[in-house]
């Protein structure tokens, strides 16, 4: 089974602030809509309530220590990211995304085998970020310029990686 981490960061590897997203950027939201849509997404309990309600038409994963936590049926509630992978491979799936936060990204990096990075073109303020992508660990594979208009307020690229780790 693939697991793919999937982010916005800025220069900066800023991803958030006051546990919000920092930037209008439709074109990014459609990039994450259709990877995601019919998978399986994990992510941190902060994540989950950020969006306040499980993505449409994907499976939410919602990884936290409290054991009274309640997602709407058809979703998951675990107690470590080990649980959520474990879950996934026992679902026999192809492919499970992690999509943040910051926590949850840093536990994931070390197991991960893809990296799908929206690299936003900002050096916004945050409070949370995204470890440094080691480049003797991920070989880019592609990458894909948009530029700033209306929708979306930066100029990003968004950068496929895998990894080369022995
Ligand atoms: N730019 C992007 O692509 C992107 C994507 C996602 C999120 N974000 C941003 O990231 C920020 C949220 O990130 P964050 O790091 O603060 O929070 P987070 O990773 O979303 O969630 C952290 C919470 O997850 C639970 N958790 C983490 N590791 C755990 C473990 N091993 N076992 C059990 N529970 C565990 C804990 O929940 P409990 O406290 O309930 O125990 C912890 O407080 C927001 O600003 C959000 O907007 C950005």
């Amino acid at each position: 089974m693939k697991i793919i981490i999937i982010v916005a960061k800025a220069l900066n590897n800023v991803i958030g602030k006051d546990n919000q997203l920092i930037w209008r950027l439709s074109a990014d939201l459609q990039l994450f809509k259709s990877h995601t849509t019919g998978h399986h997404i994990i992510m941190g309990r902060k994540t989950y309530e950020s969006v306040g309600k499980p993505v449409p038409n994907r499976t939410s994963i919602v990884i936290t220590n409290n054991h009274d936590f309640k997602v709407p049926e058809g979703h998951l509630v675990v107690h470590s990211l080990e649980e959520a992978i474990q879950f996934c491979i026992g679902k026999k799936l192809d492919k499970v995304f992690i999509i943040g936060g910051a926590e949850i990204y840093r536990q994931a990096l070390p197991i991960a085998d893809e990296l799908m990075v929206t690299e936003v073109n900002a050096m916004p303020e945050g409070d949370v970020f995204f470890p440094e992508i080691d480049q003797s660990e991920w070989k880019m594979v592609s990458t894909t310029s948009y530029l700033k208009d209306e929708k979306n307020e930066y100029d990003f690229d968004f950068v496929v990686y895998k990894n080369v780790r022995p």
